[in-house]
C-alpha cells in the first residue's frame, strides 16, 4: 500500500516515511500523525476550531480522511513548523 512522506518545512528535512495499513484509511491525518508520534499542534482535539493542525499550507489534517491521501498527485504531508 501506499508510503506518506512527513516532510517538515522548517528543517527542510523528511521527518518520516509511514507505510498506509488498510485500517489507517478511514482515520483522519490528525490520527494517523498522532499515532505515529508526529508533534502535530492540536489543541480543539480535532473540532476544526483551533487551525492549528494545518499541514499543506491549508489543510485541516482534523478534517481530512487518510484515504483522501490516496487521491492527490503526491502523497506529502508537509508541516510548516518541523
Ligand atoms: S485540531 Fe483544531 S482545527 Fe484541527
Amino acid at each position: 500500500m501506499l508510503t506518506v512522506v512527513i516532510y517538515g518545512e522548517a528543517s527542510k528535512k523528511v521527518i518520516k516515511e509511514i507505510s498506509l495499513h488498510e485500517d489507517d484509511l478511514s482515520k483522519t491525518i490528525l490520527e494517523l500523525l498522532q499515532d505515529h508520534k508526529i508533534p502535530i499542534a492540536s489543541s480543539c482535539m480535532g473540532e476544526g476550531v483551533c487551525k492549528k493542525c494545518v499541514i499543506n499550507d491549508n489543510i485541516l489534517s482534523c478534517f481530512k480522511l487518510v484515504k483522501d491521501i490516496t487521491k492527490w498527485e503526491s502523497p506529502i504531508i508537509r508541516i510548516s513548523y518541523l
